[in-house]
C-alpha cells in the first residue's frame, strides 16, 4: 500500500515536472514560487514621500493557487522595508507571518508569507528606501523648472522589487489598480488609464484592466502637465518639454496607424509619451500606454524619433507577446528593433529605414569584437549574474538581422503574415526561447520547405556572433559619404568641396563613424571650424564628435564633455565616453573630476555602470 502511495507521487510529481518543463525552463532571476502560485490582480496604495525619498503603503496581491498544497507565497524584494502582512481569510483580514530571508547579491531577498488555507488575498505593508535601485529622486535643481522634485521608477529588468514586494518575473502577468497620494503640487502618472485632468487634493486613481508582466508597472511623479497630439495620443511632462515634445513627436498617430495596418491592433487604447528629466538612464522604456522617454532625442528635426518607433513596437513585441525569463529578451528587443524599423520605413520612407540599420548594423560588428563569446549569443545564458551586466546591443540588432533574414528569404508577404500571426496567438502570454523556435518551426520554416534550414535557424539563435550569411544593410547615401571621406582623406578632395549641405543627420553619423581612428589633429580642428560640431545640439552627433575627440585627444572639446557628461544620465551616451576617457591616464583624470560632479545626478543604474568602468581602469 505505501509502496503504491510513493509511486503514485512519484508520477504525480513526474507529470507536474513535464508540465512545468513544457512551459519552459523556471526564470533563475525570481525567487518567488510562482509555479505554485500566482498573484493575479494587484492594488496598490502609496504616498510618494520626496522629503524621504520612499514610497510607503501597501500592495495587495489576489492570489489563485496553481499547486493547490501551496503554504507559502514567496515575494520577490530589495532593500524593502516591511512593516506587516495580512492576509484575507473568508472574508477576514488577520494578521499574518513572514520572514524576510537572506540578502541574495543578484535576486535580493526572498519575502516568505504564511498562508492559511482559505487565504484569497494578501497585504505587505512596506516602505521603500532611497537607495532603490529601480527609483530615482530628483532634486528641483536636476528639473527643467527647477521647482519641484521629480520622481520615476525604471523597473525592467529586476527592479521592480525595489519599489514593491512582487512575482518579479515576466513569466506571468496581473491586472493592477492603484491609489496613489502625493503633495498637492505635483502629478503621478502610470502605466495605466492616466487622466489629463490633475486632482485638487493631490490623490489620484488608476487602472490597467490589461494583464501585464509586472516589470511593465511603472509611475513617475512630479511637476507634470498634459498637451494632447491626436486621438489616441498625448505628452505628459514638465510645462518646459511639452510643445517642443509635442512637435518632434506629431507622427506618433501615423506610426500608430501604419503599425496596425501591418501587424493587426493597437490593443492597449491610449499611447502617451512621458518626456523625463535627462538623467533617465534609458532612451525609452515601453511603459503600457506610457512610454517613458528621454529628453535627449528632443533635436528639432525629427532626426531621432526612430527612439518612439521603438517604444510603441515593444505594445506588440514585448508588452503583448513577452519573453518569459531574461535570457530570451531577444524575442523582445529583436522583434521590436525589427518592427521599429519597418515603422520608420513606411512613416519616413526606405532611404532613412536602410541608414538607420546600417547604423546599427555597423554598431553591432563593433561591439561584437568586444564583447565576451558567450553574450554573443542571442539565447545568452546569464543564471546567476544581473541581467543589466549582460546588456548589449545583441539581443537588439542581431535579433533583427536574424528577422531582416527571414524575411529576405520567405518575401515579405509570407513573413509578415508570420510575425502578425505570433502577436495573435501569443497576445498576452509570455513566451521562451524554445517555444518560438517550435511555432517557428511550424508556422514558418516546415510550411516552406526548402528555404531556410533547421541549421541555420540554430546558428542565429543558438551560435555565438553573426553567421557568414548575415544580411549587410548598407545605403547609397552612405556610399557617397564614404567617397567623400576617402577622397578628403586622401587630400584629393577640399572639405569646402565635400556636399553637406544637404546631409541628414544619419549621413552625418555615418562621417563621424567612419572617419579613420588616425585621423590627424589638423583635420580634426578643421572639420570643427567648418561646422561647429563641438557645439553640435544634436546629442547624438555630439556623442559621435566627443568620441572620435577623446580617442583623439583633440582637447578643444573638453569644457563641452564635461558639460555633456555633467548634464546627460542617458547610459547608451555617456557610458562609451566613459570607457574611452578610461583608457589613457590624463583622459582619466579629467573624467574623474567630470564623474565627481555628475555622480549624484545619475540614476543608479547608471552610477553602477559608470562606478564598474573606474574600478576595471584602476586594476
Ligand atoms: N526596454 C528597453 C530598455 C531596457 C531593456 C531596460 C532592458 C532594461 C533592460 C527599451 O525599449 C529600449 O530598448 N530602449 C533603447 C531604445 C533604442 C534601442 C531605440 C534605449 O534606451 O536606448
Ligand atoms: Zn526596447
Amino acid at each position: 500500500m505505501k509502496k503504491r502511495l510513493i509511486l503514485a507521487c512519484a508520477l504525480f510529481t513526474s507529470l507536474f515536472s513535464m508540465q512545468a518543463s513544457a512551459q519552459g525552463a523556471p526564470d533563475w532571476h525570481t525567487q518567488s514560487n510562482y509555479t505554485d502560485i500566482i498573484s493575479t490582480h494587484i492594488q496598490l496604495d502609496l504616498k510618494v514621500d520626496f522629503k524621504k525619498k520612499q514610497m510607503q503603503g501597501y500592495i495587495e496581491h489576489t492570489l489563485k493557487k496553481i499547486n493547490s498544497d501551496t503554504k507559502i507565497l514567496s515575494l520577490d524584494t530589495r532593500a524593502l522595508t516591511i512593516l506587516k502582512v495580512e492576509l484575507l481569510n473568508q472574508g477576514k483580514w488577520q494578521a499574518g507571518h513572514f520572514k524576510l530571508a537572506e540578502k541574495d547579491s543578484v535576486r535580493g531577498s526572498q519575502l516568505n508569507i504564511k498562508l492559511s488555507e482559505s487565504t484569497s488575498k494578501v497585504r505587505v505593508h512596506y516602505h521603500s528606501n532611497p537607495e532603490a535601485s529601480g527609483l530615482q529622486w530628483l532634486n528641483p535643481e536636476q528639473t527643467a523648472g527647477k521647482k519641484y522634485p521629480f520622481m520615476f521608477s525604471q523597473s525592467q529588468a529586476i527592479h521592480a522589487r525595489s519599489w514593491m514586494p512582487i512575482q518579479d518575473t515576466p513569466a506571468m502577468r496581473v491586472t493592477y489598480s492603484a491609489k496613489i497620494t502625493t503633495d498637492k503640487s505635483m502629478r503621478p502618472v502610470m502605466s495605466a488609464n492616466n487622466n489629463p485632468k490633475r486632482s485638487a487634493d493631490g490623490v489620484y486613481h488608476f487602472e490597467m484592466p490589461q494583464a501585464i508582466p509586472p516589470y511593465l508597472i511603472a509611475i513617475a511623479a512630479g511637476d507634470i502637465h498634459h498637451k494632447a497630439m491626436s486621438k489616441q495620443t498625448a505628452i505628459y511632462s514638465e510645462k518646459e518639454y511639452l510643445d517642443a515634445a509635442a512637435k518632434e513627436f506629431e507622427d506618433t498617430q501615423a506610426m500608430i496607424d501604419v503599425t496596425e495596418k501591418m501587424y493587426g491592433p493597437y490593443r492597449w487604447n491610449q499611447y502617451d509619451l512621458l518626456i523625463l528629466p535627462p538623467s533617465f538612464p534609458f532612451g525609452g522604456m515601453e511603459n503600457p500606454r506610457l512610454s517613458f522617454i528621454t529628453p535627449t532625442v528632443l533635436a528639432g528635426d525629427k532626426s531621432l524619433v526612430s527612439l518612439i518607433a521603438h517604444e510603441l513596437a515593444h505594445s506588440w513585441s514585448g508588452n503583448l507577446v513577452t519573453n518569459a525569463t531574461w535570457r530570451d529578451l531577444w524575442l523582445n528587443e529583436g522583434f521590436t528593433s525589427y518592427v521599429e524599423n519597418r515603422i520608420m520605413e513606411e512613416v519616413f520612407g526606405r532611404e532613412r529605414a536602410l541608414m538607420e540599420q546600417a547604423l546599427s548594423t555597423q554598431g553591432l560588428i563593433a561591439e561584437l569584437k568586444e564583447l565576451p563569446e558567450g553574450d554573443t549569443i542571442l539565447h545568452v545564458e546569464i543564471e546567476g549574474r544581473d541581467p543589466d551586466d549582460a546588456f548589449s546591443g545583441v539581443p537588439y540588432t542581431k535579433g533583427q538581422l536574424f528577422l531582416i533574414f527571414l524575411e529576405e528569404k520567405f518575401g515579405r508577404e509570407k513573413f509578415d503574415a508570420f510575425v502578425r500571426q505570433h502577436f495573435e496567438q501569443h497576445a498576452f502570454q509570455s513566451l521562451d526561447t524554445q517555444s518560438f523556435v517550435t511555432f517557428l518551426n511550424d508556422n514558418l520554416i516546415n510550411k516552406y520547405p526548402g528555404i531556410v534550414s533547421d541549421k541555420e535557424i540554430n546558428e542565429w539563435i543558438f551560435a555565438a556572433q553573426l553567421p557568414s550569411y548575415s544580411p549587410n544593410p548598407t545605403s547609397d547615401a552612405f556610399s557617397n559619404v564614404q567617397k567623400n571621406i576617402d577622397g578628403w582623406m586622401s587630400n584629393n578632395k577640399a572639405l569646402a568641396d565635400v556636399p553637406t549641405s544637404n546631409w541628414t543627420v544619419h549621413e552625418w553619423l555615418y562621417f563621424l563613424n567612419n572617419l579613420p581612428q588616425d585621423i590627424s589633429l589638423e583635420k580634426m580642428a578643421e572639420l570643427d571650424k567648418a561646422y561647429n560640431l563641438t557645439a553640435s545640439t544634436n546629442n547624438e552627433i555630439a556623442h559621435a564628435w566627443l568620441l572620435l575627440s577623446i580617442k583623439r585627444q583633440y582637447a578643444a572639446v573638453n569644457d563641452r564633455l564635461q558639460d555633456y557628461l555633467i548634464t546627460i544620465g542617458r547610459r547608451k551616451l555617456i557610458v562609451p565616453l566613459y570607457q574611452e576617457l578610461a583608457k589613457r591616464k590624463t583622459s582619466r583624470e579629467f573624467a574623474v573630476k567630470a564623474y565627481k560632479i555628475a555622480r549624484p545626478g545619475y540614476h543608479p543604474l547608471a552610477q553602477g555602470t559608470v562606478d564598474a568602468i573606474f574600478a576595471k581602469a584602476e586594476k
